[in-house]
């Protein structure tokens, strides 16, 4: 009698995970491990950003694992299957991990730092600080995919990363707590209260990162004044209505901002819309500190031989790796103690100009004149890494433009209908740029506005390479301790 109580007591589902108990406590371990992952990387970021900046990028860390209970509830309000790849199939927030910062850029830059491991895969990104819950919400979510290693098997697990400032936390937590007690007198009021908390903590977190960047900007900063040669990339920093405005900051600005607590930079912009690196070849070289190129794109587009590891040695004419090197012995000889660093290109999908759509070209998932722009950029990172008074950035790889995020879609008229398709399949489309709307809306836009120019987020990507670069202490200047 006491058993069949019991029996009606117990909840199906409950009975149904218990029964698969062990399967079950497996795959939480494996979410355990993926957890002890990403906090040591962060851990690690930690103690290699105190070194270098001489601070800490985070406040704290919680990591926790979803309870069972909240398990079953979810998989059932959902309508998924109760079962062991049910969970590892539909919930991604099994294990979540949330990294308190002290200030909102420091998200940012410790967010790129985790994305740019190469064992890190990016699977959903949402930005609730630069776009707010409606409730006033912010934080930054991501869910990443990470390896695990067992004794035998690589398991790849999702893990749930949530970055917040210390405010953000703050209003957070209270939210919760009030989302739990369902007798306030009157919610409404509750909410709009909240609402103006979370307004009020935004500009708070922003004026006391202010506050902390005048206190840490070093009264003797360094002067310094930086040459950056390129191309549209480089040029557009300085002729935004040319990006129909879609874009706020290029990657020049955004790398003098993340470099202003150190350096008080002058920039001179010697970018060239649609250059190659035949152009800078007779360009007058100025006096500069620190120069950076970001060049080969175009020549990729018109099809410029990319030239042999010899050819840059020999500095032959006519080939990409030949120019590169006829520009850095330019500009060494006019400058023999500034910092170089060279860039490669990156990825790019079909292209189409915003002010004048019959300049368009297709994007590198195709080659140009037998060539691949990946292999392009190899070369070019590989010959300037070479050359020991230059620094090389494989911006290829470290930006991650690929050819499924330069853009969410391509807007084509199929049949006589508009319909927004995602690459790979845009590209067996024609677009007639006489005829057809502008094929990038701006919903289109993901690493770049246009196919080729990289978006606000593209630019900030760049820059937080560049600028980790540029700040990274030189190896002769190093104190070890
Ligand atoms: P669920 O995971 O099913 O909740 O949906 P989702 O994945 O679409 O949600 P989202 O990524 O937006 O949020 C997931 C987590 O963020 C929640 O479990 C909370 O920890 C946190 N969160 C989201 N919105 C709010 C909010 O309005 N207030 C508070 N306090 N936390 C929130
Ligand atoms: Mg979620």
């Amino acid at each position: 009698m006491k058993d069949a109580i019991y029996e009606e007591m117990i909840d199906q589902s409950v009975t149904e995970i218990f029964t698969k108990a062990k399967p079950f406590m497996e795959l939480m371990t494996k979410y355990r491990c993926a957890l002890m992952e990403i906090e040591t990387k962060f851990k690690v970021l930690n103690e290699e950003f105190s070194i270098r900046y001489n601070r800490n990028p985070f406040e704290s860390i919680k990591t926790r694992l979803k309870k069972p209970a909240s398990i079953i509830e979810k998989l059932e309000r959902k309508g998924y299957p109760l079962t062991i790849d049910s969970i590892e199939k539909n919930l991604a927030d099994i294990a979540g991990i949330r990294v308190i910062c002290s200030f909102p850029e420091d998200i940012y830059i410790l967010s790129e730092m985790l994305l740019r491991q190469d064992d890190i895969v990016l699977i959903e990104k949402k930005d609730y600080i630069a776009n707010p819950k409606p409730n006033g919400y912010r934080s930054l979510h991501l869910i990443v995919d990470v390896p695990i290693f067992l004794s035998t098997e690589k398991k790849h697990m999702k893990v749930e990363v949530q970055f917040r400032t210390i405010a953000m936390d703050f209003w957070a937590s209270l939210d919760h707590k009030l989302k739990y007690k369902h007798d306030v007198e009157n919610p409404e009021y509750i909410a709009a209260e909240l609402k103006k908390c979370a307004d009020i903590i935004d500009e708070m977190d922003y004026r006391m990162q202010e506050i902390r960047n005048l206190i840490e900007r070093n009264p003797n900063r360094e002067k310094l004044v930086w040459c950056a040669i390129g191309d549209s990339f480089t040029y557009l920093n300085d002729h935004l209505d040319e990006t129909d405005h879609r874009v706020k900051k290029g990657y020049l600005s955004r790398t003098q901002i993340k470099c202003e607590q150190r350096y008080d930079m002058e920039i001179l912009n010697l970018g060239i819309n649609g250059s190659v690196t035949e152009n800078f070849l007779d360009v007058e070289i100025p006096q500069a500190d620190l120069f950076t190129i970001l060049l080969g794109t175009n020549d990729w587009n018109e099809g410029v031989p990319c030239g042999s590891a010899e050819d840059f040695i020999l500095r032959k004419k006519g080939t990409i790796v030949g120019h590169m090197g006829i520009i850095l012995d330019r500009i060494h000889e006019k400058n023999p103690d500034a910092r170089i660093i060279v860039m490669n290109p990156v990825e790019r999908g079909d292209f189409v100009y915003i002010l004048d759509p019959t300049n368009n070209a297709h994007g590198s998932y195709a080659k140009q004149n037998g060539q691949k722009l990946k292999d392009i950029s190899d070369k070019i990172f590989r010959c300037a890494d070479s050359c020991e008074w230059v620094e090389a950035i494989d911006l290829h790889r470290l930006s991650g433009f690929k050819q499924g995020n330069v853009l969410h879609f391509k807007k084509i008229k199929v049949d006589g209908e508009y319909r927004n398709i995602e690459y790979p399949e845009y590209v067996q489309y024609d677009f007639d740029p006489i005829e057809d709307e502008y094929p990038y809306p701006s919903a289109a836009g993901w690493m770049t506005y246009d196919g080729l120019h990289p978006s606000d987020e593209g630019n900030e990507r760049i820059a937080s390479i560049l600028a980790e670069q540029i700040l990274m202490i030189p190896k002769e200047e190093r104190i070890y301790v």
